[in-house]
């Protein structure tokens, strides 16, 4: 199986999560590439397509969000999912989103936002499962690294 992970991060959480996912699909015998979403090709073709990316306002983060988690001490992202996704011409493969957030009722979620994102690109996208971050700036939630691994493992089908 050959996967591809497209991924945003700005504090290093979902780029944790991400690596554990390719450490989880690896171990089934894929072959996995990543890319930050910045520089991820427009023309994707794999067995299977993760996409990821932080929870922003309830949402995929947008150049706004990205400037607030600047001030907060994240890293500067001039290009993230939402834009990927604008400029994406062909992805073939089964494509599944996944996100981090800092979890409750009012979290929102990038997952569901990057799966409405494909549908108006009329790109079908199931959405995956989210993982939790301990407030902004991280670290990922107990456990939460060892839940990527093993859900990636299910991937592989
Ligand atoms: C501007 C901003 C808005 C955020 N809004 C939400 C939100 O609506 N829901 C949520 O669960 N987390 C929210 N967060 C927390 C992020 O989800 C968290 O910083 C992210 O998952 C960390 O991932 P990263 O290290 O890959 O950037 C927000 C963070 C920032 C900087």
């Amino acid at each position: 199986m050959h996967a591809v992970v497209v991924v945003e991060s700005c504090f290093g959480n979902t780029s944790k999560v991400a690596e554990a996912i390719v450490e989880g699909l690896r171990s089934t015998g894929a072959e996995v590439e990543t890319f930050a979403a910045g520089s991820a090709p427009h023309r994707l073709s794999a067995d299977l397509v993760l996409v990821g990316a932080p929870t922003h306002s309830m949402g995929l983060p947008t150049s706004a969000t990205r400037s607030q988690a600047v001030q907060k001490g994240g890293t500067a992202v001039a290009s993230g999912v939402r834009e990927w996704i604008d400029h994406v011409e062909t992805l073939d493969g089964r494509v599944v989103a996944f996100a981090t957030t800092t979890g409750g009722f009012l979290a929102g979620s990038a997952s569901k936002a990057i799966v409405k994102a494909l549908k108006r690109r009329r790109i079908p996208a199931e959405r995956g499962t989210d993982f939790t971050v301990k407030g902004t700036p991280g670290p990922v939630a107990d456990g939460e690294l060892d839940r990527a691994r093993e859900w990636a493992r299910t991937l592989h089908a």
